[in-house]
């Protein structure tokens, strides 16, 4: 049984938020607009559909072994949501190791939102008996490729459906 939970995460300028069902709404218009779905695919969801969603986020995964924690990243300046960051951690014979990612809503992108935010939640993970963390990103996702590199990751010559598995390891 994996003992990961998300707990809020607070940077110089953010709040990581745990995630609740409650913040569909708020987060539905966040991530309303359809290019944050240009390296990743689909279409932005319903704030019904994402309510949906997160409530499954929040009941957690059936596999004892892995943690879904997801995170709201809350702007305290401007008291606004600002868009998402995901940890999927697995427990395995050396620890675990976590697989990362993130969005920012297309009003807030270019202030270095998700590098504080991804460099916030690594730091978090290095409290945990996390030896890897890793990032899936399109080779051409040049900003998602500057937040894993500020967040201390490195490509490799792995592939995964087209995109380019990102890694840091910690020990
Ligand atoms: C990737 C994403 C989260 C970056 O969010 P952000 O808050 O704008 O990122 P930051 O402001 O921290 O910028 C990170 C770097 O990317 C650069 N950057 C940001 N937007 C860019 C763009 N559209 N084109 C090129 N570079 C960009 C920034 O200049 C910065 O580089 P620097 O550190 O060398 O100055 C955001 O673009 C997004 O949500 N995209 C859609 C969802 C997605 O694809 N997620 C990634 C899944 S792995």
């Amino acid at each position: 049984m994996t003992t990961f939970s998300p707990d809020p995460i607070r940077t110089s300028r953010l709040t990581l938020l745990p995630l609740r069902a409650e913040y569909a709404d708020e987060m539905a218009v966040v991530l309303s607009d359809p290019a944050l779905h240009t390296f990743t695919g689909g279409t932005p969801a319903s704030a019904e559909d994402l309510r949906a969603r997160y409530e499954r986020w929040v009941t957690g995964s059936p596999d004892p072994a892995v943690a879904w924690c997801n995170w709201v990243i809350r702007l305290r300046d401007e008291a606004c949501m600002t868009g998402t960051l995901q940890a999927t951690i697995t427990t395995d014979d050396r620890g675990a190791a976590a697989e990362i990612a993130w969005v920012v809503g297309t009003p807030w992108q270019r202030r270095g939102i998700a590098t504080e935010a991804a460099q916030g939640l690594v730091a978090r993970l290095r409290q945990h008996p996390v030896h890897t963390v890793v990032a899936h990103i399109h080779p051409d996702h040049k900003a998602s490729a500057a937040v894993a590199a500020a967040a201390g990751l490195t490509p490799t010559d792995q592939r995964h459906d087209g995109e380019i598995r990102w890694q840091l390891t910690i020990g």
